[in-house]
């Protein structure tokens, strides 16, 4: 691990860990408290998924925390390409948390990401510049290099303004419109983590983390509030030195 040149100037904290769903799960059970009101993005993809499961089993009381999604693809929450729905069914019914805020997806994407930003700014406590604050969030990397929905070449990846945006056209499959958390709003957050595993996800590992980050890699310019950005990631996701 010490050989692999993480960015220097990158303040991030770097977990090498044996089972990546294991290490999803612990992170998720050590902020669920009972009472307190927790605010916690969950990612879609199929990496948190088994850490889902593991979290789900553990017989933790969630009645404190707001489960919120860092971005959806708008298809219904029955759909199996829904993130929500994959992210309920696998925590599974040990888990009842205090609300799931759910994408309301039967919208148009414009107008979704625009009622999920203003129901964000309702519910949750905000920072000294006012924007909110979620105690986590988290997040997958694509083999693009994107996170949440933030493809590079959509406008999402810049999107200062905005806290959640649309995207029409992903650049990866499933090819459905998203809705997504823009970079003012995770950035904000108490801890920002990306998930990471296996060796086709290496070479965004060094895009993202390794290299300078560009406009090309949109989780290269994911930063968080206080420079505690977190990647966890497994032996084959970490890049060879160069
Ligand atoms: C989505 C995601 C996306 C995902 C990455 C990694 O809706 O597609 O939220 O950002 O996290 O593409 O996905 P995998 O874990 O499946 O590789």
């Amino acid at each position: 691990m010490s050989t692999v040149p993480f960015h220097p100037n990158r303040a991030m904290r770097v977990h090498l860990v044996d089972d990546v769903a294991v290490a999803t799960s612990e992170l998720l059970l050590d902020l669920v408290h009972g009472g307190e009101h927790l605010y916690v993005a969950l990612t879609g993809g199929s990496t948190p998924q088994g850490g889902y499961v593991h979290a789900g089993n553990a017989g933790a009381d969630w009645s404190g925390v707001s489960l919120w999604m860092s971005d959806e693809r708008v298809v219904p929450i029955s759909d199996e390409r829904s993130n929500a729905g994959s992210a309920e069914r696998a925590l599974g019914e040990g888990v009842t948390p205090r609300d799931w805020q759910l994408v309301r997806t039967e919208l148009d994407p414009a107008a979704a990401a625009a009622d999920y930003e203003a129901r964000i700014r309702a519910e949750l406590p905000v920072n000294e510049h006012g924007v909110p604050v979620f105690d986590l969030v988290l997040l997958g990397i694509g083999p693009d290099g994107h996170c949440a929905s933030m493809f590079p070449g959509t406008d999402a990846v810049t999107e200062m303004d905005r806290l959640v945006t649309h995207v029409d056209v992903p650049g990866l499959e499933p090819l459905v419109p998203r809705v997504t958390f823009t970079r003012p709003l995770i950035s904000a957050a108490t801890r920002v983590v990306f998930v990471v595993s296996g060796a086709s996800k290496a070479a965004a590992v060094r895009a993202a983390f390794v290299d300078e980050p560009s406009v090309e890699v949109p989780s290269s310019l994911v930063t968080s509030a206080d420079g505690s950005l977190e990647v966890v990631l497994d032996a084959a996701a970490v890049p060879t030195p160069a």
